[in-house]
C-alpha cells in the first residue's frame, strides 16, 4: 500500500480554502477536532476524513460534499480502482484493499482521521465482504481516535428485516446478516457512529429536487438518491443529533419500487 497521486493544484487548494471557510459552520460544532493538534501545523487544521468506497458512485459524490465543506478527504481505494470520479479534486490517495486488515491499519496510520466514511459496495456474492471491511474499518478507527464512522448500510439489515419485502428476503439474508455484522462491528467499537440504511437506490435526472431525509424508524421502505445519500452524509458530520445512531433514509419524490 503506498499514498500516491497527490493533486493538489494552486486553484485547488485556493478553493478548498475558499470552502474551508464556507464550512465554518460544521467546523465550529466541533471545536476540538478544528485545533492544531500537538506537532501538527495550522495547515493541518482542517478536520481530515478517510472514506472507504471513495471512487464509487455513491462514495464520490460524499467525497465532492466534503471537500466543499473544507474538510482535508483521503481516499482509500484499489490499485486497480478509476479515480475518474474524483478528477481535480483536492484529494489524497492511499492504496489498498479493505479485506486485507495491514493495509487498512497503514491507511489510518498515515495520520490521525477526525472523520471515516463507509460508502463500501459489493456486486456479486461474496457478501462476508461486508462483515470483514465493517470490522476492519471498526478496529483501526477505534485504535487511531478516529471521532466518528458513518456506515452506509441496507435496509433489511437488523431491526429492520421487517420492512423488506418478505417475498425477497431469503434470497437477500446472507447479505443483510455480513452488513449486521459490518454495523455491530462499528457499533461495538465505541467510535460514535451513524449508520444510514437505504432501500432502494434510484438516481434521478439532473435537476429533479431532491428531497432526501433521514428516518429514525427502522420499519420505514423507500427510495433514496446518492446525491441525497451524500449531503445526507454531510449533515451527519459532527452532528450531535447523528451520534450513535441508525437512521433509514428515503426521498419523498422518488417512487417507492419495491
Ligand atoms: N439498495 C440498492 O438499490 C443499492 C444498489 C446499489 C448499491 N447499494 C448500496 O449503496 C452503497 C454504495 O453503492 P454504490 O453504487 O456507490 O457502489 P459502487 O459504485 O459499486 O462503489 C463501491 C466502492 O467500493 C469499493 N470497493 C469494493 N471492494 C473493495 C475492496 N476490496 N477494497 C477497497 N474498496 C473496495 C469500490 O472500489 P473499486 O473502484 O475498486 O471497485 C468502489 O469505490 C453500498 O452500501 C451498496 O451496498 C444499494
Amino acid at each position: 500500500m503506498v499514498t500516491r497521486r497527490r493533486t493538489f493544484t494552486i486553484l485547488a487548494f485556493l478553493r478548498a480554502g475558499l470552502l474551508a471557510l464556507a464550512g465554518a459552520a460544521f467546523i465550529t460544532a466541533n471545536p476540538a477536532s478544528a485545533q492544531p493538534r500537538a506537532g501538527q501545523p495550522a495547515s493541518e487544521a482542517r478536520p481530515a476524513a478517510l472514506v472507504f468506497g471513495g471512487s464509487g458512485q455513491l462514495g464520490s459524490d460524499i467525497v465532492r460534499m466534503l471537500v466543499d465543506a473544507g474538510l482535508e478527504v483521503t481516499v482509500f481505494m484499489r490499485p486497480t480502482s478509476s479515480p475518474e470520479r474524483l478528477a481535480g479534486l483536492p484529494v489524497e490517495f492511499v492504496d489498498g484493499d479493505v479485506t486485507v486488515e495491514q493495509d487498512v491499519s497503514r491507511a489510518f496510520q498515515v495520520r490521525r482521521y477526525d472523520l471515516v466514511v463507509d460508502a463500501l459496495g459489493r456486486a456479486g456474492a461474496d457478501v462476508g465482504f461486508f462483515a470483514i471491511s465493517g470490522r476492519h474499518i471498526a478496529t483501526w478507527a477505534k485504535a487511531t481516535g478516529a471521532r466518528q464512522i458513518i456506515l452506509h448500510s441496507s435496509v433489511g439489515v437488523g431491526n429492520s428485516r421487517g420492512a423488506y419485502p418478505a417475498e425477497r428476503y431469503a434470497g437477500m439474508q446472507a447479505l443483510f446478516e455480513a452488513k449486521q455484522a459490518g454495523e455491530r462491528a462499528v457499533i461495538d467499537s465505541g467510535v460514535p457512529y451513524t449508520i444510514i440504511r437505504n432501500a432502494v437506490l434510484r438516481d434521478p435526472p439532473a435537476g429533479t429536487p431532491e428531497q432526501a431525509r433521514l428516518v429514525a424508524d427502522e420499519r420505514v421502505y423507500g427510495t433514496v438518491s446518492r446525491r441525497g445519500l451524500a449531503r445526507l452524509t454531510l449533515g451527519c458530520v459532527s452532528e450531535p443529533a447523528c451520534a450513535n445512531r441508525i437512521f433509514h433514509a428515503i426521498d419523498d419524490g422518488l417512487p417507492v419500487l419495491r
